[in-house]
């Protein structure tokens, strides 16, 4: 989902490839855990100045039962890609998420609290997030992000639109606070951090909050589907595999400092992603 939006704003002057597991992407089928498939893929393609590290173990209930792969893709990959980059002298870029957070907080987190994850997702991400700033400390950067969609990919404002259309009503938890946050508006944003040599961590998220209810209502209210009833629930309602955080919005005032403007407002944001996309 965020790899191809990166792939569609390259900024000016630079020149960029794609990598995926998949057969369609430039160098393609290239596994990130692997250290001497990543080390030849430098050598043919490369050399290159930096590494935006988007590629991840993305299912969040699934890794409740498959901790070893969400390891290897989430840790094992980081550290490779860091190392790598290390030995070649380049920076790098990685995306990480809300779910480092434990949900308790009562107002958006910075980048300095604490990380305590509730889920196997999340400690791997969190894992990940360390060993590339061990690994380049001088010259690498963390971006955390939450509650993305976007053109490509699965998401929700698609699930959604497809409930929606096929049952005229929806049950949707809304004791689950966030910021919907728009691959059109991250992706910008992240190759400013790469551009930079600013390092640590950041937050980047689109500006406001909501449940995912209230979610669901702007989605529905954009696309004109207000006729489907929608009704409020609790997270116990949908017992799922892994623990999410209550409450995980992300300050990103770093960002904005860096940027010098924030993020749209998640709202604005979804208005924009519908213009380009009906879900
Ligand atoms: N989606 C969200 O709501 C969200 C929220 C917060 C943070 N994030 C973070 O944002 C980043 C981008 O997420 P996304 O939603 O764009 O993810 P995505 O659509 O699931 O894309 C991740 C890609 O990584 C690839 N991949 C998995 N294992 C790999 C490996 N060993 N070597 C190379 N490629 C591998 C996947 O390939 P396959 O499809 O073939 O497995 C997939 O194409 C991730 O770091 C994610 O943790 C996402």
């Amino acid at each position: 989902m965020l790899g191809s939006e990166l792939l569609r704003c390259v900024p000016q002057g630079w020149e960029a490839v794609g990598t995926d597991l998949a057969p369609q992407a430039t160098i393609a089928g290239l596994d990130l855990a692997d250290e001497a498939a990543l080390e030849r893929a430098w050598r043919e393609h490369g050399p290159f100045d930096a590494v935006l590290h988007c590629a991840a173990y993305t299912a969040v209930d699934k890794a409740e039962s498959e901790r070893e792969l969400a390891e290897r893709v989430n840790v094992v990959a980081s550290r490779t890609l860091a190392q790598t980059c290390a030995r070649h002298g380049a920076r790098m870029v990685a995306v990480s998420t809300d779910f480092v957070f434990d949900g308790a907080s009562t107002r958006p987190y910075v980048e300095s609290d604490e990380a305590r994850p509730l889920s196997v997702y999340g400690a791997t991400k969190l894992a990940g997030e360390r060993a590339l700033l061990e690994t380049l400390p001088g010259n690498s950067a963390v971006v955390r992000t939450q509650w993305l969609y976007g053109p490509r990919g699965k998401h929700f404002p698609r699930t959604i639109a497809a409930f929606a259309r096929e049952r005229g009503e929806l049950k949707v938890v809304d004791d689950q606070t966030g910021a919907p946050t728009t691959t059109l508006e991250l992706a910008p944003a992240l190759w400013d951090v790469l551009a930079s040599s600013e390092n640590g961590l950041f937050h980047a998220a689109c500006e406001g909050s909501c449940t995912w209810f209230g979610f669901t209502r702007a989605i529905l209210e954009e696309l004109g589907l207000t006729h489907v009833r929608l009704e409020p629930c609790t997270t116990d309602a949908f017992p799922r595999p892994a623990r999410r955080p209550a409450y995980s919005v992300l300050d990103s005032s770093r960002l904005a400092r860096l940027r010098g403007k924030r993020l749209t407002h998640w709202r604005d944001a979804l208005k924009a992603y519908l213009q380009v996309e009906t879900p």
